[in-house]
């Protein structure tokens, strides 16, 4: 359970895949916000007192049968209120308006880019917006509303939705039928900060600091005297996780490595130095390679990868528990991208992409309550975090690596001897894109080994040997990436490289997919 906090925004999750973009957009307008399930917002609204709502978007529509309502308590309160797509739709229902399916009629909804015409002036637009401009927003809806309820006005229309931006400044309510809360609503970040602090009347003033502070309480709450084990997997993630853990409980906490022999070449060793010469952190390195192995043997279904690793880590954490005395929470860097990519649209919010390790594989037996203190977090706010709990630069910013390791990056067998030739070339185009200056400008790069053979000549000989394919790319939250465009010498220095170097690789090819289409990782 969190801590109240002096100015807080409550946000009313209605299922939408980018909900937790609006709590983002809210902590960068430096105001403290926490994000309820629409069935649990009335107990989070007495619990938080919040300075404002925000109602999200939902897969939902309101004109379905058993659809979600937000709770009468937060039009009772007297408290502004911003409705995002369903959140707008829904807000109008419940005031009096009329919101139509997209599914009769001519209105086949309304997806993507769309341009806004600013009619009136209005709180929301402060600094950004004057009458009569158009801007660029992102749509994403079937239904719309289509007589608002009494007391609105309308402040802006697109083509596809007359009541695209609705305002009522009394009651200081607010509802859009666009997304500000995504990058392709570019004013959108500016817009809800003029919500939290222009209409809600919050100072702004929050850090990450505060959160740290909070956090570090709420695990002291959620813990008490029990004891935690912490599954490392050398990523950034699990590492912030595992310090802010220790800060909360000290030596409460107990770290597991896992060398499941998926790692990075000379993983182990590094984090080791770091956790028990660097913070002194009790660390209980498991050499797991060969039963990982024997598991993987034959398994080519990346979901039965996922799925066998996620499992087996739980198991030998359970055994490791058992070992250093018995805990009862396991405590994971779960980042928020992996909560929503891996949720199904029945069990709440939005389908499955990929079973994430930290979150699917979870078998039904594992015995120990779970700590993720960066639940709700993206990538560059736990490196972030990660500052404020002492971890230099170098170290925050490395590349994320998933925590089925290079399982997922070994399409169709795993083998001991396929990891081995992935992490030399691996290491090679790492060294390269290290010495050329580039691994900041890249969010992630790394190798991945196709199972194709491929015919070659080297010094006369016929060879026949392995495909490496390379991925590089930029992205702010691992949510949408782009290709990271190198040089052709770049990549023709890396190719030569890895083919003379590594044997076992006769092949070298660039991945050009942005995600979407195509996902960062190979399975
Ligand atoms: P995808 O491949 O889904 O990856 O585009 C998005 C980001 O998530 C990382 N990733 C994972 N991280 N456990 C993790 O901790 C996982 O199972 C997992 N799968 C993907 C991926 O490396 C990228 O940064």
């Amino acid at each position: 359970m969190s801590i109240a906090h002096e100015e807080t925004i409550l946000i009313v999750d209605f299922g939408s895949q980018v909900t937790q973009l609006i709590a983002r957009r809210v902590r960068e307008a430096g105001v403290y916000s926490e994000i309820a399930p629409f069935n649990m917002a009335e107990e989070a609204f007495h619990r938080l007192k919040p300075k404002g709502i925000i109602l999200s978007g939902s897969p939902a529509g309101v004109p379905d049968e058993g659809s979600p309502r937000a709770p009468e308590v937060i039009f009772e309160s007297g408290l502004p209120i911003l409705g995002i797509c369903y959140g707008q739709q829904v807000m109008t229902h419940q005031l009096g308006g009329t919101v139509e399916s997209g599914s009769g009629g001519d209105f086949g909804g309304e997806f993507g880019r769309a341009f806004i015409e600013i009619s009136e002036e209005c709180v929301l637009f402060d600094g950004l917006w004057q009458v009569g401009e158009k801007h660029q927003v992102w749509m994403s809806h079937g239904d719309k509303v289509t007589e608002f309820a009494p007391g609105f006005r309308i402040v802006a229309t697109t083509e596809g939705a007359p009541f695209a931006l609705i305002a009522d400044d009394e009651r200081r309510y607010y509802g859009t039928q666009f997304h500000p809360e995504v990058v392709h609503t570019p004013d959108g970040g500016k817009m809800i900060g003029n919500f939290v602090r222009h209409v809600c009347g919050c100072a702004g003033d929050w850090t990450m600091a505060e959160y740290k502070d909070a956090k570090i309480a709420e695990i002291r709450e959620q813990v008490g005297d029990k004891k935690v084990i912490c599954g490392l997997s050398g990523g950034v993630d699990s590492s912030v996780a595992a310090i802010l853990i220790h800060e909360a409980i000290g030596d409460q906490l107990t770290c597991v490595f896992v060398d499941h022999g998926l790692l990075r070449m000379n993983e182990r060793e590094q984090v080791e130095t770091l956790f028990r010469d660097h913070y002194n952190i009790p660390l209980v390195v498991v050499d797991a390679e060969a039963r990982f192995m024997k598991g993987l043997a034959g398994v080519t279904d990346p979901e039965k990868k996922r799925k066998f690793i996620g499992g087996e880590f739980i198991e030998v954490f359970d055994e490791e528990s058992g070992r250093v005395g018995g805990a009862d929470f396991l405590a994971q860097g779960t980042l928020y991208p992996d909560v929503i990519e891996s949720v199904s649209f029945t069990g709440g919010p939005s389908v499955t992409i990929k079973s994430h390790h930290n979150v699917g594989g979870l078998p039904e037996r594992m015995n120990m309550k779970l700590v993720e203190p960066l639940r709700e977090l993206f990538k560059d706010e736990v490196r972030d975090l990660g500052r404020e709990l002492g971890l230099n630069d170098q170290f925050v910013g490395r590349h994320p690596f998933p925590g089925p390791g290079l399982a997922i990056r070994i399409p169709g067998e795993v083998t001991k001897e396929r990891c081995d030739i992935l992490r030399k070339a691996d290491a090679i185009y790492l060294e390269e894109i290290r010495n050329a200056g580039l691994y900041d400008a890249i969010w992630q790069a790394f190798a991945v080994l196709l199972p194709v053979k491929t015919v070659g000549v080297m010094g006369d000989q016929r060879t026949y040997d392995n495909v490496c394919g390379l991925r590089a790319v930029t992205s702010t939250d691992g949510m949408t990436a782009d290709v990271y465009p190198f040089d052709a010498s770049f990549l023709t220095r890396v190719s030569t490289r890895i083919v003379n170097e590594v044997k076992g690789i006769n092949r070298v090819v660039y991945d050009y997919t942005s995600k979407p289409p195509g996902t960062i990782e190979w399975e």
